[in-house]
């Protein structure tokens, strides 16, 4: 079943009052038809899973896939789904190009999750220049092949995309719903290629890129848009919550 799901990325941003704070009043909203993911920097993870009263799910937004070891620096799946988590950002634009992770690593990742039953949230997205040349449709197939159609059809369905074009993230230029209807459409149709429409129909497949609360309701009334994954307009309980009413 395709759930309808707004997640929230807070980045390297907050310190630990004003997240505490932060994740709190998300607690307080009322109920809304989405279900609601943060995506707290890591190490509030264990703390805001402490004072969780409501049914707000816990995410990070990275690990290392290897169980553990000499890794200096790094956590593994397994420790941040004993602190709380159940979901993990998978190919975020930021990881691809400041941190440059390789397909390879990003298939890595998507094995661990599946492997400890945490759900991957797998991002993909072009650049500016790949979009100007009009090559968007390959660029994003591309990347969704190298890290997420190695999976079967079942695992595949115990992973949710997020479609961001890069030059939409933190720029304040959002993808029209024209533009987003249309990538998300293509990547329905890819899965329904090689799983089947069934398991097709089944993916939750989410916009981000600038998304908020003047915009959000235009693009998550397209048909193949499931909701958002949310950077800026996260980090303000007002503009969070009008990003989830308009689901
Ligand atoms: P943005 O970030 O909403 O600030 O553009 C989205 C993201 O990076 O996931």
């Amino acid at each position: 079943m395709r759930k309808k799901i707004v997640a929230g990325n807070w980045k390297m941003n907050l310190s630990p009052g004003e997240a505490t704070a932060l994740f709190m009043a998300l607690n307080e909203l009322p109920k809304y038809d989405a279900e609601m993911i943060v995506f707290p920097p890591l190490v509030y993870v264990q703390e805001l899973n402490r004072v969780r009263t409501s049914a707000v799910h816990l995410g990070v937004q990275n690990f290392y896939p290897i169980e553990s070891g000499a890794f200096t620096g790094e956590v593994s799946i397994a420790q941040v789904k004993n602190v709380g988590a159940s979901y993990a950002l998978v190919g975020h634009s930021e990881r691809r190009s400041v941190f440059g992770e390789s397909g390879e690593m990003l298939r890595a990742k998507v094995n661990a999750c599946l492997f400890h039953e945490m759900t991957p949230i797998v991002c993909c997205g072009e650049p500016l220049v790949i979009r100007e040349a009009n090559e968007e449709f390959s660029f994003v197939k591309d990347q969704l092949e190298e890290c997420l159609f190695h999976l079967s059809g079942e695992q595949l369905t115990k992973t949710i995309i997020a479609y961001e074009p890069v030059w939409a993230i933190g720029t304040g230029k959002t993808a029209s719903s024209e533009q987003a209807e249309a990538m998300h459409k293509e990547i329905r149709s890819w899965i329904a290629e090689k799983y089947g429409t069934e398991i097709a129909n089944s993916i939750s497949i989410l916009y981000g890129g600038s998304c908020n609360a003047s915009n959000a309701e235009e693009l998550f009334n397209c048909e193949n848009v499931d909701g958002g994954l949310i950077g800026g307009a996260s980090l303000d309980v007002g503009a969070f919550e009008a990003i989830l009413k308009s689901i």
